[in-house]
């Protein structure tokens, strides 16, 4: 493709909104209201379309996060101790609770702009478990887009969404964040957003580690494989601090589809056995005790509860199964009435299918392929490939200053989710530390960092310069991959295979083959060490090398260039904060093999920060209060 046609956009705005996930719906549904007042114009980019777009594209079975504040149901301090206790003590305690305070308002938005809530006899939410409630949620992403969307429109001329934009860098100004560039994936154009202050919300990161699903499979994945690790790039390469890049998150999914198990756990106390139809949850209770006060702790951290599946499947007593059969039998075995028995099993199954069509739609066609009756026949679970998503039970993301009223000296430095950058804020999965908010309290991070970002820009009205030079750099460096393409492609004759060049599906390969091997990916059992991870970096090493040889030859492939990009950046960062902590603090995500137990001088942040000035990384320690 020749690059020389390519138009450049250039748009102005003053609260640039990166991503269209559950966060950017909720920033912008914010933003807007608190942009109106102060006349500000707000802009929201999305790689993809937000009605389908992010964590939440395909619809989700509950919403995990509701506390039930105003019936007395939880406090806000038992939300915070449940979010400590499951990411084994590290976790920043005035964000997640920032989060929990507001969380509920949010979902009393969701109903009213017509999302199914369950409801029982007397009108009142039906839980999953403790904070979940369930939903008839496939259309759940469409309903919030649709009021993110109205939100914008209501600002006018100074409303606007983009869609089909994949962004690739920040644009800096000094130690200040002023706007992102991108290209449109559609047409031939590159794109300069500047703003006043930007918001970064643009997902985790998949397909980092080799994923199960390999071959035939490719490209199916429990988190949606459009997070390819945008956020953690931007913020990294705007010189950002970033938190716990070591906590990944590997989840027990429903085998090779990633059917949610948390309806299963929960609503219908459904029991993980091994093949020999063991409780392993009961019969290894005691190798809880030597992790710590958090080996005690209820529920069970969900590392922990790996940590003991894992044990079964290492000494060979896999496969491990999910006992649908005996859940159903249990729930409808103590209705005496015959007939009322066989409409509650009805109800059930009805549910149970519910649950991964909302969701999971390719486990159900899993099921009907592999003539799978739920309540008749038990389903094989395993742990997944890891993932980085800080809103589900990983941690990774940018380190962000806190609320005022909430946030110790050290975790507050100015406006409420703002990065350690000037300008940059960050929600959803792009903050770190603030675990378990899940759709419902990424929405509401996303709703605290609007707001924030808006009174950012009312005391920083200043609109900076971006220098036509630095325009035309970004555009040359971003287009390449199309350039080099065009100039190599009749070398060889498979366009895949060639000497001059890498495609970044064989990019991919090569850093998910670095990753699950030296990092530990499912193929080592999670285990990795000291002389394996540095390992790893140095053939990452060769890997940045050979990143400026990526090619496209066309625009989807140039997207795909730049996401394998920003998962390298994420997989590097991860490398170099699982070296750096000495300790296994999450056994179930990752084991060191050289430091196999938990140790109390490690209770602390790992946080690192990449200098844009000389390329050099630094490990920080902070403390947890
Ligand atoms: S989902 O994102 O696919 O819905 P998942 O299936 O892991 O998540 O679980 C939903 C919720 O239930 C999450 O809040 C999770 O932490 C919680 N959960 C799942 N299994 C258990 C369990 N065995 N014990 C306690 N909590 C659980």
């Amino acid at each position: 493709m020749n690059t020389e046609n390519f138009e450049t956009v250039i748009v102005e705005s003053d609260l640039l909104i990166l991503g269209g996930g559950m966060a950017s719906c909720g920033a912008a549904y914010e933003a807007s209201h608190w942009a109106k007042k102060h006349n500000l114009k707000v802009t929201v980019v999305d790689k993809a379309a937000m009605e389908r777009s992010g964590a939440v594209a395909m619809g989700l079975s509950a919403i995990n996060l509701y506390l039930g504040l105003a019936k007395g149901k939880n406090t806000v301090e038992d939300y915070v101790s449940y979010v400590k206790n499951d990411l084994m003590g590290i976790a920043r305690a005035d964000l997640v609770a920032n989060i929990a305070r507001h969380v509920d308002s949010s979902v009393h938005l969701f109903e009213k702009w017509g999302l199914p809530i369950w409801k029982d006899e007397e009108g009142n939410y039906v839980n999953e478990g403790r904070w979940q409630i369930m939903i008839h949620g496939e259309s759940y992403k469409n309903i919030v887009s649709e009021a993110a969307k109205s939100a914008l429109k209501e600002l006018g001329e100074n409303g606007k969404y983009y869609e089909r934009i994949f962004i690739t860098e920040p644009i800096m100004e000094g130690e200040r964040c002023i706007g992102a560039a991108g290209f449109s994936v559609r047409e031939n154009k590159f794109y300069i957003f500047k703003a006043k202050a930007v918001l970064d919300v643009m997902g985790g990161a998949v397909h980092v580690f080799r994923p199960g699903s390999v071959g035939e499979g490719m490209g199916r994945s429990w988190y949606p494989p459009f997070n390819s690790g945008a956020s953690a790039y931007f913020t990294m390469k705007s010189g950002a601090e970033m938190t716990c890049q070591e906590v990944r998150f590997v989840p027990i999914r429903f085998k090779d589809s990633y059917g949610p198990v948390g309806a299963w756990f929960l609503l219908f106390k459904a029991k993980a056995v091994n093949a020999k139809g063991e409780d392993y949850m009961v019969t290894r209770a005691d190798e809880l005790q030597k992790w710590g006060p958090y080996g005690q702790a209820k529920p069970t951290p969900a590392n922990l509860r790996n940590y003991l599946m894992l044990k079964e499947v290492e000494e060979g007593n896999g496969p491990i199964y999910m006992k649908t059969d005996d859940a159903i039998r249990e729930l409808a075995a103590n209705i005496p009435d015959e007939k009322e028995a066989k409409r509650k099993l009805k109800e059930l199954e009805t549910e149970a299918w519910e649950d991964f069509l909302d969701m999971t739609i390719s486990q159900a066609l899993n099921w009907a392929s592999h003539n799978i009756m739920p309540e008749e026949t038990p389903s094989e679970i395993s742990a997944c490939e890891p993932y980085f998503i800080s809103s589900h039970s990983g941690a990774s993301g940018a380190w962000v200053s806190g609320p005022a009223d909430l946030a110790p000296e050290g975790y507050h430095w100015g406006y409420g989710n703002m990065t350690t950058v000037k300008g940059l804020f960050a929600a959803g999965d792009a903050s770190g530390a603030s675990s378990h908010k899940f759709s419902s309290g990424s929405f509401t991070e996303g709703r605290i960092s609007g707001k924030s970002a808006i009174a950012f820009i009312v005391d920083n009205p200043d609109l900076p310069e971006i220098s036509a030079e630095k325009i035309e750099e970004l555009k040359a460096n971003i287009l390449r991959p199309l350039q080099t393409f065009e100039q190599h492609k009749d070398y060889a004759n498979d366009v895949d295979v060639n000497p001059n060049f890498i495609k970044p599906k064989m990019f991919m390969f090569r850093l998910q083959k670095i990753m699950d091997e030296y990092a530990g990916g499912a193929a080592v059992g999670f285990k990795t060490s000291k002389a394996l991870l540095e390992k790893g970096l140095e053939y990452l090493k060769f890997m940045k090398e050979d990143s400026e040889k990526l090619a496209a030859s066309d625009l989807n492939e140039l997207m795909r260039c730049w996401e394998n990009v920003h998962r390298m950046w994420q997989a590097e960062s991860h490398i170099r904060t699982i070296l750096f902590r000495e300790e296994t603090r999450w056994p179930g995500y990752y084991f060191r093999t050289d430091f196999p137990a938990i140790n109390e001088d490690w209770e602390v942040f790992t946080n690192c920060k990449w200098d844009p000035e000389t390329g050099d990384w630094k490990m920080i320690k902070r403390e947890v209060h």
